[in-house]
């Protein structure tokens, strides 16, 4: 099956590619579109967003499609960044802006107060545009210096509970163990019956 995964970000991409490898499915991401159409990602939900990017790009390729949406809610700052994760330090903001801005506003906040979670809606819509949902959450905390090398995002600033390693200190063959990626794809594949 030829899949298109909405994202042009790389690490997202690999993730999903290694994770689907083992069914044989042929993962294709924005960057692999001559055009792909802008699309604005102003929902106010993950679900919205998700749902948006999916429903446009099956409409501009015909293909089946896949989308995710996915933020970090952290418990002190009332859930925030949220669905604003991305342009959390600003419109142009790089994951390091992000990560500073978010250290500096947990500056004052003990380790016990720094808990936090990655939550991750996944749409995907078949050619014929049968739609299913899924969603998966990560928890853990938010640590008081970036730590590791791998990853994207706010993965060097987060530990999950129950480990040792941050998000970017695992390796994505670890990550995909746990995810709140893996688990919402887990839940489309279900949908689908696909084993
Ligand atoms: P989006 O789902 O691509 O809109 O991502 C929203 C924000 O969350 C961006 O800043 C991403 O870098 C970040 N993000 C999404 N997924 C992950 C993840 O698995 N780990 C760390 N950060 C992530």
């Amino acid at each position: 099956m030829k899949l298109l995964f909405a994202t042009s970000n790389a690490g997202k991409l690999a993730e999903v590619r290694k994770m689907l490898a083992p069914l044989g499915w042929d993962v294709m991401g924005l960057k692999d579109l001559e055009n792909p159409p802008e699309i604005v990602e102003d929902a106010e939900t993950f679900l919205g967003n998700a749902r948006k990017k999916a429903l446009a790009l099956r409409e501009a390729t015909g293909l089946a499609v896949l989308a995710d949406d996915t933020g970090l809610s952290v418990e002190a700052l009332g859930g925030r960044p949220g669905v604003r994760s991305a342009r959390y330090a600003g419109e142009n903001a790089t994951d390091a802006d992000n990560n500073a801005k978010l250290l500096g506003e947990l500056a004052t906040v003990s380790d016990e107060k720094r808990g936090a979670a990655f939550e991750c809606w996944m749409v995907f819509i078949d050619p014929s545009g049968k739609e299913s949902v899924a969603s998966g959450k990560l928890s853990g905390r938010i640590l008081k210096e970036p730590r590791g090398a791998g990853g994207f995002g706010y993965d060097p600033i987060f530990l999950p509970y129950g480990e040792e390693k941050t998000l970017s200190e695992l390796s994505i063959e670890e990550k995909n163990l746990i995810s709140h990626r893996k688990k919402a794809l887990a839940g489309i594949l279900s949908a689908l019956s696909v084993k």
